[in-house]
């Protein structure tokens, strides 16, 4: 498909974590199904109602902490990509969970921040928070209390990295999304902006996106069938 060691870039979504118990945020048991995007997610209904906003994501980061969630074949084989192609993988995440650096995977772009951070609207620093985010907890940096909120870029937030990712994209050989349904911009527009400078282009998902059309060609079902499969293919030219 590509020559060997040319630069990849792959964008990976909720679908890749799937298998290792963490839920998709559409269609059904969806976590957007339980929930109300701008009850949960966007600057305002953090402002109105902040502990229903902190509980859901104390509830999302302290299932990290279940022994039962761990990276799955999927996330193993894009670190060994990773470790293994000769040229530049950059791997760009949707995703707030940390499978993909638990799977070994050095370099992430969490486009979407990170569940296992919080940042403080006191000092704005950022700092690796791992348990419940309470009304009172301080700031690690400045101390204050009552300031904390997850570090996630909600709905109506600029996500983070997009000049790096631009470049990447504009510099690609082949882009690969990986479990995402192709709904939230910028990132569902990333498979065009990669063809329109040039990139050959795949999805892998458990069935076509919707912007699947966007793409050269598509395999569909389980990452932790499909993305093995294609790293073994793509390491053995
Ligand atoms: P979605 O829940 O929208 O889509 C998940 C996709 O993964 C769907 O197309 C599923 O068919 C597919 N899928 C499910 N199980 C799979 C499996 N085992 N293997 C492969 N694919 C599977 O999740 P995202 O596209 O990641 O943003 O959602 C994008 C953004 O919307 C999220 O980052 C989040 C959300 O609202 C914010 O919260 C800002």
């Amino acid at each position: 498909m590509i020559a060997r060691g040319a630069p990849i870039v792959i964008l990976t979504g909720a679908g890749i974590s799937a298998e290792s118990g963490l839920q998709t945020f559409r269609g059904e048991g969806g976590l957007w199904e339980g929930h109300r995007v701008e009850e949960v997610a966007t600057p305002e209904a953090f402002a109105r109602n902040p502990e229903l906003v902190q509980r859901f994501y104390n509830m999302r980061r302290a299932k990290l902490g279940d022994p039962a969630v761990q990276p799955n074949p999927a996330h193993k084989a894009l670190a060994l990509l990773e470790a293994e192609w000769p040229g530049s993988v950059t791997l760009v995440t949707q995703n707030i969970d940390n499978l993909h650096e638990r799977a070994g995977h050095r370099a992430v772009i969490h486009m979407h921040g990170s569940l296992d951070r919080i940042r403080c609207l006191a000092c704005y620093s950022e700092n690796t928070w791992l348990v419940d985010v309470e009304p009172e907890s301080a700031c690690p940096s400045c101390t204050t209390s009552g300031r904390l909120r997850p570090a996630i870029v909600w709905f109506g937030e600029m996500p983070h990295a997009l000049d790096a990712i631009a470049e990447a994209l504009s510099e690609a050989a082949l882009f690969v999304a990986i479990g995402t349904s192709g709904n939230v911009y910028p990132a569902a527009g990333f498979v065009a902006a990669a063809r329109a400078d040039g990139a050959r282009t795949l999805e892998l998902n458990l069935e076509p996106s919707a912007v699947r059309t966007a793409f050269h060609e598509a395999r569909h079902g389980p990452a932790g069938d499909v993305v093995p499969a294609w790293v073994e293919e793509l390491l053995a030219r």
